[in-house]
């Protein structure tokens, strides 16, 4: 498609001496459509040239030359050059693309770079919580996103599986076994296992004992141990497979924190040959305190035990040599925050190629918080987050057996409708923000939903089903579109590219999310204000077109953030 913003950075660069690529950057795109469609802020420009910026404004204004076939006017508001755009080719380059490129928006511009996502990454013999969601949901989007842009994407599930709660766990079951289903409800009971023996522990220093030698049995391969702990490891693999397959997700590699546990021996030896590794109160650290980080990094515990940071820093080694990664991306909660800071300053020291240090990244997201507060794990407030799927998909059930009870394939909507609302509520606002879980709020089909993008696609469906056609894009009279409300609609069709890239530059799937609600409003006004299916053939056959297009970005879109679109609802 035609850049509009790369041709007016070329009429300006004919009055200034900034370069075109250069003016690219400063040219925005207003917020409200009376400011035009792109404007041009004069005052950078305001310095050099000693002049108030609406002075410099209307001086371009009187000197501009463009292509009529392109720029529709220019006009001068405040500081600003306002743009407004040929709108007969805006429609025109939008239904070319829509109708040659069956993938719309893909790009091939993150070809031959590598992109790590290290995400969801739950806890063996662990519930697995809403607090794991949401790096599920996030980092899968992202996966999709990178995907779809050209990038070689590994998906990574670093699971928690290592650790002294196994040896304790396996004692436990080799004294209770019988009292416990851990073939039907595995990570429950395991918990309970769990709990138990470990308060034994505490009771008795004589069992804590055998939990340790267990655990050097484990480290050391003793077969019966391995076993156990691979059997633990299958069924609450098996759990969270449950909640992948509801969800959607996929990953390339389940390497967790044991695959490290032959590959710290070399971090600590590098670490020691740096001379940073140092001992404190027994245990081996690294000091950050001159790189602002006031706690230091525990490498090695005082009884000789490694940390989760001495895996994470193997798995750092590990990811630049086996996928030689041009960003690593780490998604988990602000929690986890120092953590990482710590391990991308510790990093540093590990001898690698300066890339892959720049390419660290924590992708954090905030808490999701429940309307009563905080849900925690040792408080036992957690909710299951299958539990919490399960229950989406039950609310959307009741919501369609209200609404449409006559409806086809039910059972299949329920199940999009409910897994969509939970993985839209997710994205759909800046990362960082904690989250309120509402089921009034997420289930709304009004509200800015994933129901409401869902019934947004489910419309243009049904448009395109009562007349039985899609029409030819060449037969398309562009003149038709040229009503602001089309025009709206284009200008967000136009612009999805840049809405794809703008996610991966800041790691924000929200950006998409809001996109989408912004097509979804859009489409509506148009809809409302516009007869698609009218007498008049050249104008039905226009908008049923752009309706046709509407639906295509959404799924695209939709899809891209996880969610699938029912064909009605
Ligand atoms: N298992 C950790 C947790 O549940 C998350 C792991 C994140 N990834 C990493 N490489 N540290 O909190």
């Amino acid at each position: 498609m035609i850049s509009f913003k790369n041709e007016i950075a070329k009429v300006i660069s004919k009055l200034v001496n900034i370069s075109e690529q250069e003016l690219v950057k400063y040219i925005e795109i207003p917020k409200e459509s009376v400011n035009g469609d792109y404007a041009f802020p004069c005052f950078r420009l305001a310095k050099e040239l000693k002049k108030a910026p609406p002075a410099i404004a209307n001086d371009l204004k009187r000197n501009i030359k463009f292509d009529e076939n392109i720029i529709d006017k220019v006009e001068v508001v405040g500081g600003y050059l306002n743009f407004y755009i040929n709108k007969e080719l805006l429609a025109e380059e939008v239904i070319k693309e829509i109708a040659t490129n069956e993938e719309y928006g893909k790009s091939s511009i993150g070809n031959g770079k590598n992109i790590v996502i290290d995400y969801s990454s739950p806890n063996i013999a662990k519930p697995f919580h809403i607090g794991h969601l949401r790096s599920t949901v996030i980092g899968g989007a992202l996966y999709n996103i990178y995907k779809y842009l050209g990038y070689n994407v590994t998906g990574v599930n670093h699971l928690g599986d290592y650790g002294t709660q196994f040896a304790k766990i396996i004692e436990g079951y080799k004294r209770w076994a019988d009292e416990y289903d851990i073939e039907n409800d595995s990570i429950n009971e395991l918990t309970k296992i769990y709990v138990r023996i470990n308060n034994l522990c505490k009771e008795d220093e004589e069992v804590l004992n055998i939990c340790r030698e267990n655990f050097k049995k484990l480290e050391d391969g003793d077969s019966y141990y391995v076993e156990l702990w691979n059997k633990f490891k299958d069924l609450s693999l098996k759990e969270f497979q449950r909640v992948y397959d509801l969800l959607g997700s996929k990953f390339d590699s389940y390497n967790g924190e044991s695959f490290y546990s032959d590959k710290m021996q070399e971090v600590i030896d590098k670490l020691t040959d740096t001379g940073k590794l140092i001992e404190s109160e027994g245990a081996k650290i690294i000091d950050l305190e001159d790189k602002g980080i006031s706690t230091p990094c525990i490498i090695e515990k005082s009884n000789g035990s490694t940390t989760y940071a001495t895996r994470d820093l193997a798995a750092v080694l590990y990811r630049a040599r086996t996928y030689d990664y041009d960003k690593s991306l780490y998604v988990t909660s602000y929690e986890q925050a120092l953590h990482f800071k710590q391990i991308f300053e510790v990093a540093k020291l590990l001898g690698l190629d300066e890339k892959y240090i720049k390419g660290l990244e924590h992708i954090q997201f905030g808490m999701v918080l429940l309307k009563t507060g905080k849900m925690s794990t040792r408080e036992g407030t957690t909710i299951k987050l299958e539990d919490l799927l399960k229950e989406s998909i039950k609310r959307a059930q009741n919501i369609i057996e209200e609404k449409n009870p006559n409806l086809e394939n039910k059972e299949d909507v329920a199940k999009k409708v409910g897994i969509g609302a939970i993985i839209f509520n997710d994205l759909a606002n800046s990362r960082v923000k904690d989250e309120i879980f509402d089921w009034d709020t997420i289930l709304n089909f009004q509200g800015e939903t994933g129901p409401y993008i869902q019934y947004t696609y489910v419309r243009t469906e049904s448009v395109l089903e009562k007349v039985q056609y899609i029409p030819k894009a060449e037969e398309i009279d562009t003149k038709e579109l040229t009503d602001e409300f089309s025009k709206n609609v284009l200008k967000l069709l136009y612009n999805f590219d840049n809405i794809l890239e703008q996610v991966t530059y800041k790691n924000e799937p929200s950006i998409l999310s809001r996109y989408l609600i912004d097509l979804s409003k859009a489409f509506s006004s148009f809809y409302n204000e516009n007869k698609i299916i009218t007498e008049n053939e050249k104008t039905q056959n226009a908008r049923l077109y752009l309706t046709y297009a509407v639906g295509k970005v959404i799924k695209i879109g939709g899809e891209l953030l996880g969610m699938k679109m029912p064909e009605k609802m």
